[in-house]
């Protein structure tokens, strides 16, 4: 987390001072560095540079359309897997021809669209909805490429709700079935087989996983050129983890990582595509949030936060672990342990628990690290709690980049029936 550090005794991001943006934009707040994401997305293009490879920014991490411009004047390109999601990424200005589509349940209106847009790939996940996108390019006059994304049957590791790559996931086509798949898919006169795709889950400690899902895929490579299939696109997917506790995670870097598939793919002539989303955004943002007020109880002490499991689900959901530290830099070695929990009616609105931090009081600011992957995205409005905005830094200037809804924003949008 280099772009957020102390300076002069003030957490700051880049140049600014979080103290100020909450003075400005008020708490909670997400709060991304322009250098973190510029520079994580330049490390992933460099280390793969040489693959001639495409680099498909997963939306779904963190979609703001600043972010997104951002990685799109960098060169990115986007993997969306929605509607949505398609049209942020075009309005942000990243070329159609670098945007593949993911998703098991793409539906008519949405691949219609992407079809429309000129994606380069759609990343279809069984038959049915190959015979819809078929039915959908056929429509149009065209032809719509396909990767097939493959359910290689590798264990990734990490938290259950985030693992895709075994056989009883969701997702993709059983590697064993595939064969069959691709040799239905060349009869479709609207679909044209370009590659091979997988995606195996998420914040993956270890090259390991990735390692042996590729092995099994690149089998499959040799498999489908051999049937006659043109394969010139490889899709690895996302999933490289990133460092949330620096007291315990070890980790590949992206170097790492592409030297590994480089090491694998070498002379196989193909496309390399990478789907990162964590890896890019996730270390890029924080969550800045108050503390409403400390509570001593008899069992524990709380840290009563102003931000909720609505603004950041995360521990909520998976247990994740967000580091968090005080906005003030501590001046003296007095401690305290608290468990640090948001306002919500819930006791799973929990943060983190058993966390030293200095000995804190009502008013002072805190963040959480680690937060710019998953967190504005996931965020809703439980409690009636308006959606957390986000500002984005560079320098010594920010911006806010998604305004905080005000309750009339909020209560517009519902209607009592008049019969009521
Ligand atoms: N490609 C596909 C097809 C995906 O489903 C995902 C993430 C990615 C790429 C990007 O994966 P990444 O590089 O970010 O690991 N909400 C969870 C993570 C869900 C990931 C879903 N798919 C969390 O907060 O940990």
């Amino acid at each position: 987390m280099q772009y957020f550090q102390y300076r002069c005794g003030q957490l700051c991001a880049q140049g600014v001072p979080l103290a100020h943006i909450a003075q400005a934009v008020g708490t909670p707040v997400y709060i991304y560095a322009e250098a973190a994401l510029r520079h994580n997305y330049q490390t992933f293009a460099k280390a793969s540079a040489d693959m001639g490879s495409l680099i498909a920014y997963s939306v779904k991490a963190n979609s703001n359309l600043a972010v997104l411009s951002l990685l799109a004047s960098l060169g990115a390109g986007a993997d969306v897997v929605s509607g949505g999601e398609l049209e942020r990424a075009l309005r942000a200005g990243i070329a159609p021809g670098k945007i593949v589509f993911s998703g098991v349940g793409k539906s008519r209106d949405e691949m219609r669209k992407a079809i429309i847009a000129g994606i380069y790939q759609f990343n279809i996940e069984s038959v049915p909805e190959l015979i819809v996108l078929n039915d959908e390019a056929c429509a149009l006059n065209t032809t719509a490429s396909i990767a097939l994304r493959i359910n290689p049957d590798v264990s990734a590791g990490g938290h259950e709700k985030i693992s895709t790559g075994k056989a009883e996931n969701k997702f993709g086509v059983n590697i064993d079935l595939a064969r069959d798949v691709y040799k239905h898919a060349r009869d479709l006169p609207g679909i044209e087989v370009t590659g091979v795709d997988m995606h195996i889950g998420s914040q993956i400690d270890s090259l390991a996983p990735f390692k042996a899902a590729l092995l099994k895929a690149l089998d499959l490579v040799q498999d489908l050129r051999r049937d006659g299939h043109d394969i010139r696109t490889f899709d690895m997917g996302g999933g490289l983890g990133i460092v949330y506790n620096q007291d315990e995670d070890i980790l590949p870097t992206a170097a790492d990582y592409m030297d590994m598939v480089r090491r694998h793919t070498k002379g196989l002539d193909l496309k390399m595509i990478f789907e990162p989303g964590r890896a890019i955004a996730g270390n890029a943002g924080v969550l800045l949030s108050r503390v409403h007020y400390v509570k001593h109880g008899t069992a524990r002490n709380f840290l009563i936060l102003d931000a909720a499991m609505n603004d950041l689900a995360r521990p909520a959901l998976y247990g994740a672990y967000h580091a968090i530290m005080p906005v003030i830099e501590p001046v003296s070695d007095q401690t305290e342990t608290y468990d640090i929990v948001g306002p919500v009616c819930e006791t799973g609105d929990t943060f983190a628990t058993h966390r030293r931090l200095s000995v804190m009081k009502g008013g002072d600011l805190v963040v959480m690290l680690s937060a710019g992957a998953y967190g504005a995205v996931q965020a809703g409005q439980y409690n009636t709690r308006p959606l957390v905005p986000e500002v984005l830094v560079k320098d010594n200037q920010f911006s806010v980049i998604r305004t905080r809804p005000d309750l009339e924003d909020i209560l517009k949008l519902e209607s009592v029936p008049d019969w009521l």
